[in-house]
């Protein structure tokens, strides 16, 4: 039976932001759904949606008060059930987020448990102390906040995302049912929120360095978590394969320092696919890249589990910004968005052309740059609050979708505010005029997309980073300073720029077919 996710390519919607149907700047289903023949057209295979549950919105909806529905500012889930229906007409499969780790504070279980007192089985479900460890958040500051009877609770994110116990079995009993929930509604899959969480050393140890990392600790990596997603795999697999979506499947969330954090997840009968974040983490720097790409793929030999890539997402700074600027950039000033621009197209093609699946974040394929001159007063990441803006955190990637026009909102609901402001300068990145310019970014994503190569992988030696796939299909990009001649060939199906004199330009990619 075939496994439609293994060369998938999946689009990432953040709901609030990608399209308004009912003009109160926040995204919504009905949105989404006028939208569908835009994702038809780019040719993706399924759409991830980030959470739209009911929730407080105090991390964008991954802070979750209800599992097991949409909250109204997105619609209802009868909306939902319609953009499924709808989505599956195109042949698009839909992926939801599932937030396993902690849930919001509002969440009635939460709010159960610090009524109900300490000692109380209530208080179980969560993981309160008499005192706190020296752990800290990743956004930033402590991983405890006392309660007004004197205990404390551990979040390893936000104080309104409180963690799960997990090694109470009614956690994961309820979690097996809220799998169904969205199984059931014909989900073709999940996407695992912090999926190397969840389990946290009993002890809760002290430890000796406790800035946020991805390192196997007693908060992350833990081994009971190999054991666990099998349980998760077995409820996917007992999902009929044969009428569409197809077979289910579920993609986690794994950060890790290093790629060999991520091995124990890669075991027969393990979670369908770990995100392989390590294509982005990596500099744009041609031996750099290789070698991810190699351990990438030595990662996933051997087992059924694959790991999809991915150059953005709703957590990182957009690659024009990323790669436009030699450092971190805090201010849109420091970034060369040409440059940037260029080695971003480059990027795409690396991307499509590599073997497996890949996951395309909205907006990606407009180019659109991180906007990072937000005003502090408009700013709703909690990771810029909690650093006392030490950290920028990720709105500038958050960014309501430009679709038309040239001023903002730019076609996202009808001219009244949004919920995160745009930059002035997005009118050429526009879905319209993009579609109107043979030449753009959303052309390129297209093409590519349209394009994939199938075959065997092979690094194509003499060359800065080229490889290719079957017998005669190859991907060069030219990270170096000098242009770069191409190998013999027979035509150019796709470049992220211009070939002049029959060379590759510094910072450009092509797919060849070779003689
Ligand atoms: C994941 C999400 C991120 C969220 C965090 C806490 O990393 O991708 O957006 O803030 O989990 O839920």
């Amino acid at each position: 039976m075939t496994q439609w996710w293994r060369d998938a390519v999946v689009y990432q919607i953040y709901p609030r932001s990608f399209a308004d149907g009912n003009a109160d700047g926040t995204g919504d289903f009905t949105g989404a759904l006028a939208r569908l023949p835009y994702l038809a057209e780019l040719g993706v295979d399924a759409v991830w949606f980030s959470p739209f549950y009911p929730s407080p919105l105090a991390d964008g909806g991954y802070d979750v008060a209800d599992y097991c529905d949409v909250d109204p500012r997105f619609g209802t889930l009868a909306d939902f059930d319609a953009f499924v229906a709808a989505a599956a007409g195109h042949g698009i499969r839909v992926i939801v987020d599932v937030v396993p780790n902690h849930c919001s504070s509002a969440h009635p279980a939460f709010q159960a448990a610090l009524a109900a007192g300490p000692g109380s089985p209530e208080r179980d479900l969560f993981i309160f102390r008499d005192a706190p460890n020296n752990w800290q958040s990743i956004f930033g500051g402590p991983a405890w906040t006392q309660t007004p009877d004197g205990q404390w609770y551990l979040h390893l994110f936000d104080s309104s995302q409180p963690d799960w116990n997990w090694a109470n079995p009614a956690v994961p009993a309820m979690f097996e049912k809220v799998l169904r929930f969205w199984l059931d509604r014909g989900v073709a899959g999940l996407r695992v929120d912090v999926a190397h969480g969840l389990f946290k050393d009993p002890q809760l140890p002290d430890v000796p360095d406790p800035a946020p990392s991805d390192r196997p600790s007693p908060w992350f990596h833990r081994p009971e978590l190999v054991a666990h997603y099998a349980t998760w795999r077995a409820i996917l697999d007992s999902y009929p394969a044969d009428v569409f979506p197809g077979r289910r499947t579920a993609v986690g969330e794994f950060w890790g320092d290093e790629i060999t954090h991520l091995e124990p997840y890669f075991i027969p009968g393990g979670m369908p696919q770990a995100f392989n974040f390590f294509l982005f983490q990596t500099a744009w720097n041609a031996a750099a890249l290789r070698q991810t790409i190699t351990a990438s793929l030595a990662l996933a030999e051997g087992s059924d589990v694959v790991a999809p890539w991915v150059i953005s997402n709703h957590d990182v700074m957009r690659p024009v910004s990323r790669y436009g600027a030699p450092a971190p950039a805090r201010s849109d000033a420091e970034v060369d968005v040409a440059l940037g621009t260029r080695r971003a197209r480059a990027a795409a093609l690396l991307l499509l052309a590599l073997p497996g699946s890949a996951y395309v974040y909205q907006g990606e394929e407009l180019g659109l740059p991180e906007f990072l001159d937000i005003p502090a007063a408009d700013r709703d990441d909690p990771v810029y609050r909690r650093t006392g803006g030490a950290r920028l955190g990720r709105d500038g990637c958050r960014v309501p979708m430009p679709w038309s026009g040239t001023a903002a909102p730019y076609g996202f609901g009808e001219g009244g505010a949004t919920w995160l402001p745009q930059p002035d300068g997005w009118a050429a990145l526009t879905v319209e005029a993009q579609r109107a310019d043979p030449g753009s970014t959303l052309a390129l994503y297209r093409a590519a997309i349209a394009g994939r190569p199938s075959g065997e992988f092979r690094w194509l030696d003499g060359y800065d980073l080229a490889f290719t796939r079957g017998d005669d299909f190859a991907c060069l990009v030219n990270l170096g300073t000098e242009p770069a001649e191409l190998p013999a060939y027979e035509s150019v199906l796709l470049a992220s720029g211009g070939l002049p004199g029959g060379a590759l330009p510094p910072d450009t990619a092509v797919w060849l077919r070779l003689r």
